[in-house]
This record gives C-alpha cells, structure tokens and sequence, in this order.
C-alpha cells in the first residue's frame, strides 16, 4: 500500500468555480483519488479556498464588505459547487479559516529567514497619506510608461497589455479615494530562490536526489520550469495589505505586512493536513503523510500554477530543513498540470456572463454527464473547449447509446427471460474474441489513470462498452430463448457474462461517474454483492469471476437520459443573449 497526499490547487474564495477550474485540477484529481481508494491505497485528497491577497480586498472593497464577510461567501458558494460536482476531499478548509494555518505559514517564514533563504531589503513604494497606508499595485492607476494610455493599472497596461513596474506611472492616484500617492521607503523581504536552487531544488529537479524522487514531468511542466530554472530571480514575499498573514511578532520594520498570498496559500496544503489530523484526534498524523520519504504528492493545478508548485513551493519545503522535529519535508512526486478549458470559443468569464450557470446546469443534466464529458475533453496536452454539441454527443452517444444502452438490454433481457434473475454458466464462453476485447480496454483504464491520461480512461471506458454491446449483439440471446436445451443454455451462459461485465463495469465507471456507478449497482441487485468500492484482481484485464446462479436482479432503469437537440440550441441562444 502507498500513501498518495493528493492536492488540487486552492481556488481563490473571489467569485464561481466555473466548469473550467473543474477541467483543469478538480476532476482529474478526484478521479485519481478515487481510483486509488477503490485500489486500496492510503489516500488524502485536500483542498480549501485561498482567502488571502489583494484580488480579494480589492473587490470585498468595492462591494463595502468586510473581507471576512466576503471570503466566508464564496467559500460557502465553492463548497455547494464541489458538492454538486461530487469531489471528494477528505480535507477541505480555507486559508482564514483554518486555525493552523496563520502560525504554520508564520514558522516557514521564520525558518527559511533563520537558515538564509529570506533576506531583507527596502524598495520605495507608493503611500497614500490620506488613507495612511502604503498602496498595492493594483489599487494604483495613472499613465502607462510604454504606451502613455492614461488609465493603465498599477500592474498592466489594458491598452498596450505591458506589465507596469507601478513606479514608473506617471501621474498615479489612488483607485479607493482617488487620492495622489508619494513615494516612500519600505521594508520587505525575498525569498532567495537562486540559493535554494543550489541548495536542493535544481538536483530534485533533474532527478538526480534519491531522497526526494518524482515521476517523469509532463512536457508542459518541463517546458515551463526548464526556462525558469535558467534565470531564477529573488521574489518578495511580504505585502503591505490589512488582510492576510501577519509576518511573525518581534520582527522588525514588520507592521502593517502580511505574507504574499502566493506564500501562504501551498502551505494551506499543510495547514489543512493539520487541521484534518487533529479532527481524527490524533494531532501528529499530518507527519506521515508530508515528512515520510515513502510518501507521494502529487499537485493537480492548471498551467498558470506551475511555477509555483514545481519552483516556488518546493522550494520553501526544501528551505525547511530538519527544522520540524528534526524531519524534512518530501517534495512533490508529481505535478499533473492541465492546460486551460474554454467554454465554446471563448475564455469562461464570469463577468462578461459566458459562463454556465451551474444552479441552472444541473436542475437539467446529471453530475455525471457533465464530469464525463469534462474528462472526455479535458485539457491535458493542449487548451480544450466544452461545447454544447459536444456535450450532448458525450451524453447521447456515448453514455445512453454505449454504457446505459448495454445495462438496459442486458438487465430488460434477464427480467423476461431468466425471471430476473441471473441464469447458471458452465464458462464456455470465456474466449469470445469481444470478451478478450472488453477484458483490454477495461484493463486499460487503471494504466490511463496511472498516466494522467483521464482522456484516454474515459475512451478506454467506452471501448469496453463497444465490445459488450458487440458481444450481445453478436450472440443475438434473444434468437435463442425458443431453440433446444443446448441454445438455452448457451443464452443462459450469454446472459451471465453480460451481467458479470455490467458489476465489472459499474466499478471500472466509478472514477467517472459516482452516481450512475451506484444506480448500476442497485439495478444489478444481488448480482452486485459487496461495496462496489474495490477495484478488484481484474485490473490488469482478467474477465470477472461469475455471477451466483439464482442472484435476485434489481429493476432495469434509466442510467443517462438522452438530451434533445431544442434544449441544446436553447443553451447555445441563452449563452451568446448573455453577452450580446
Ligand atoms: O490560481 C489560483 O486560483 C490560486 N488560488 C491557486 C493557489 S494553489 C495553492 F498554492 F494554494
Ligand atoms: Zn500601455
């Protein structure tokens, strides 16, 4: 058994999870969660909301609430929306929630200053005396030193689409009260990443520290990280904001300064951990899982993460030392980034209302169609899209006419002929050629999963569905209910290979499709015995053992109900009025 601490990156309690964020870390980590708890491994999949930096002052202060009050919202709507989708976290907290996390970020701060990856500096920043603070980037406008656009940001452009280096605006004021700012000293500290890139992090890198091993990194994540490596610069890791982690007391020059949200928030992993450990009541488990050598991280995130949990964050582990008892951290084993899910030829915006509406979504589709259809189209080697076709195609022709279709001829079958209930076999069937067939592909999925490969898993799924139906098909059992003992039988042994594929299949479905794999199982009555949450000895593409002769079935259902192409057309006209 190996213990996997599964992440998915911590969404920023700042507005919707769109289906985008869903394609791009949750679902594929909870696939992968789930499908190693169903191979009985020691899983903790964890996540919470990232409640912290300046997006989130900056919009809980257009809105006049307080921060507390605004991150406590959408961390409450982020949670109904996971729920909604089926995402299994076993923990799941919030950065300003999390009782841990402000001292645990607080003692890696402290650490990594105490060993030298931290050191300080003054930089001039820009103050605003009528409100009496120092003033973030992104609350500063003023003249673009590039293009000369009078309203750029204090970060970027919007005309010329330059990063600003806010200094270097011409005539700045101040978005809150619209105030002229001056120049002022002030402390802040960097985390020293070309050190620690010595220190440890470019051999973990390369592969070449046994201690801290990792599997080959995905293209899109070498790419990236590669051309960091070459050029790593300090980066500050303090802030002057109201909101966040307070540098840690006794400091000097450190008033008034939280940690840099991209600080805090991977220790959230941790603090989370913590928090989870002490729920169990057992406050030291956290350690198993971050400080043994045996055990794996993974980081599910888009690409826009990537920097941080392949350089930054396992740098701060590494700059940790032995400093925690006397244990180093383990480093991530592998960091499974996603490229960017759009939403029908355009990038998801909430603001700009192309979106979709998930309270709307799901009183008409099923959890299931819509997590299958993101794994069918997830963006794993390149920027993908949903569209509304395809989804109805994933929907239609795959889950209803593939998987749903072969359950409800199967089981409609066996209630007529065999009185509902599953007919004896003698076994000669076993080396039909679409039996061997559905055996590979659902062989197949564990290996996809395994890879990061959800696409293929999920097709691999469907390729064992196409072979059954053939098999049904092929064997025609309704052509022999009339015939002579022998064809009897022959329909019997047809009929008991379908339904021991089905429960193979209702547990191969599983990762997929939570939902529908239950329903599948209930419909299977007691040819379905045990939890359905095991993965089974089949997974390297053995058939399934047999069904008992004489187990009661269930009632045949409906496992995915086919979509018409009016409500289709209706989506598509609701999404462009949204916009137009
Ligand atoms: O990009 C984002 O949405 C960030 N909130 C992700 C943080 S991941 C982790 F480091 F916490
Ligand atoms: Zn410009």
């Amino acid at each position: 058994m190996t213990r996997y601490l599964v992440t998915s990156a911590l969404p920023y309690a700042n507005g919707p999870i769109h289906f985008g964020h869903v394609a791009g870390a949750y679902l594929p980590a909870d696939v992968y969660a789930r499908w190693l708890r169903m191979k009985g491994e020691e899983v903790l999949h964890v996540c919470g909301t990232d409640e912290h930096g300046v997006a989130i002052t900056l919009q809980a202060d257009q809105e006049g609430k307080s921060y507390r009050d605004y991150v406590d919202h959408w961390h409450e709507d982020i949670t109904a929306f996971f729920k909604r989708f089926r995402i299994s976290f076993d923990a799941w907290s919030g950065t300003a929630r999390c009782g841990v996390h402000a001292e645990t970020s607080q003692k890696f701060f402290s650490t990594l200053l105490e060993k030298g990856f931290v050191t300080e500096r003054t930089a001039s920043q820009w103050y605003s005396e009528s409100l009496d603070r120092f003033l973030p980037d992104r609350y500063l406008q003023g003249g673009c030193p590039e293009c000369s656009h009078p309203e750029a940001r204090g970060d970027e452009c919007p005309a010329c689409g330059a990063w600003i280096d806010a200094n270097q605006l011409t005539d700045p004021v101040c978005t809150i009260d619209g105030s002229k700012p001056v120049l002022r000293e002030t402390l802040h500290w960097y985390l020293d990443l070309p050190a620690l890139q010595e220190a440890g992090l470019a051999s973990w890198y390369e592969g070449t520290d046994a201690q801290h091993p990792h599997r080959a990194w995905k293209p899109n994540v070498a790419g990236h990280v590669t051309a960091m490596l070459k050029d790593l610069k300090e980066r500050p890791i303090t802030r002057d904001l109201p909101w966040g982690v307070p540098l840690p007391e006794g400091l000097e020059g450190s008033e008034g300064k939280v940690l840099y949200v991209w600080f805090d928030a991977p220790i959230g992993y941790l603090s989370a951990t913590m928090e989870w450990a002490e729920a169990q009541g057992d406050p030291d488990a956290w350690k198993a899982w971050w400080q043994d050598p045996e055990s794996r991280l993974v980081h599910f995130i888009g690409k826009d993460n990537i920097a941080f949990h392949a350089v930054v964050f396992p740098s701060m582990l590494l700059g940790q030392g032995d400093s925690w008892e006397g244990k180093e951290f383990i480093l991530p084993w592998a960091v499974p980034a996603n490229e960017f899910y759009n939403l029908q030829g355009r990038k998801f915006s909430t603001s700009k209302g192309w979106r979709l509406d998930s309270d709307a979504f799901f009183e008409t589709y099923s959890t299931d169609a819509a997590r299958f259809h993101l794994l069918m189209t997830l963006p794993e080697t390149a920027d993908s899209e949903f569209t509304w076709e395809g989804f109805q195609a994933t929907n239609n022709s795959l889950l209803a006419d593939k998987l749903g279709n072969f359950a409800s001829r199967v089981l409609k079958f066996a209630a007529k002929s065999f009185e509902g209930k599953a007919p004896s076999s003698e076994g000669g069937l076993d080396s039909h050629p679409s039996l061997a067939e559905a055996d590979a592909a659902l062989g197949e999925i564990g290996v996809r999963i395994e890879n990061f490969e959800f696409r293929a898993a999920a097709q691999a799924l469907m390729k064992g569905c196409d072979a059954l139906n053939t098999f049904f098909d092929v064997q025609a059992p309704w052509k022999l209910t009339k015939g002579d003992a022998s064809d009897l039988n022959l329909c019997g042994e047809v009929v008991e290979r379908c339904l021991a594929y089905l429960e193979l299949l209702s547990r191969r479905m599983g990762p997929f499709c939570p939902d529908s794999a239950d329903c599948l199982r209930t419909m299977l009555g007691e040819a379905a015995a045990g939890s359905g949450k095991d993965w089974g000895p089949e997974s390297d593409g053995q058939p399934p053992s047999r069904i008992a002769t004489g187990a009661i079935l269930g009632e045949a259902g409906v496992l995915f109900r086919k979509i018409e192409n009016d409500a289709i057309q209706e989506e598509i006209s609701r999404l462009e009025s949204a916009v137009s």
